[in-house]
């Protein structure tokens, strides 16, 4: 088959996109609201986009709580999914008001931040305390706006547990890193092969 997506002529039931273009990432995003309330959310239209300097970003569609309190503060932390974060990374999902403190809400623990104000999620394999470097309000090749705003962070510092540490390496499989495929679709990450790079 083939579709173009602007016309949503792909006679499906459900939207393929999303499933095409998996597993992707989920960033827990935490911030805090220019108030100070804390906030916490995952992202599945997240990634890192730089290692030197470490650039990650979260892509809100209009202005969620996550995004608006992003550009407030100029702060927030990316934390990491694993499998058996999945019930509560879910339910800090809900749709809460502003005014909620979701970490409250959800029943997860707050730690401070190194860095920056907002906490990261207690019990995390990682986080990712970054400052806000861009917000860029995405167009279509028509320059037509797009529903989404790409809000883009420099990783300041980073957590990680030192449980997921084995000789030198992050344990990957060991985090059962978490990651979004379409529909209501997710994967574990369980398991890891490694593959050396051809030489000329
Ligand atoms: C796994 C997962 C991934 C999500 N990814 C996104 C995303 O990339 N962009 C988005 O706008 N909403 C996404 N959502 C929905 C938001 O998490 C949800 O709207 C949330 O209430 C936003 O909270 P906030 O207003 O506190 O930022 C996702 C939800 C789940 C469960």
């Amino acid at each position: 088959m083939f579709y173009e997506p602007r016309k949503k002529n792909h006679s499906l039931p459900h939207d393929p996109f999303k499933a095409l273009v998996g597993p992707r990432p989920i960033g827990w995003i935490s911030t805090l609201s220019k108030e100070g309330v804390p906030n916490l959310s995952p992202y599945s239209f997240f990634n890192a986009f730089s290692d030197h300097p470490a650039i990650l970003g979260f892509s809100s569609w209009g202005w969620k709580d996550s995004a608006n309190n992003a550009r407030d503060t100029g702060e927030f932390v990316v934390n990491v999914v694993m499998k058996s974060d999945l019930d509560r990374m879910n339910q800090s999902s809900a749709p809460y008001p502003s005014e909620v403190n979701e970490f409250e809400a959800a029943g997860i623990g707050m730690v401070p931040s190194t860095f920056v104000k907002p906490p990261r999620v207690e019990g995390v394999g990682a986080a990712f305390e970054c400052k806000v470097t861009q917000i860029i309000p995405m167009t279509g090749h028509d320059g037509r706006e797009a529903a989404y705003h790409l809000v883009l962070g420099e990783a300041v510092g980073i957590y990680i547990d030192d449980r997921f540490i084995t000789d030198g390496k992050v344990d990957e499989a060991g985090m059962q890193l978490l990651a979004r495929l379409g529909y209501m679709n997710y994967a574990a990450v369980e398991n890891v092969f490694s593959l050396k790079r051809p030489t000329i």
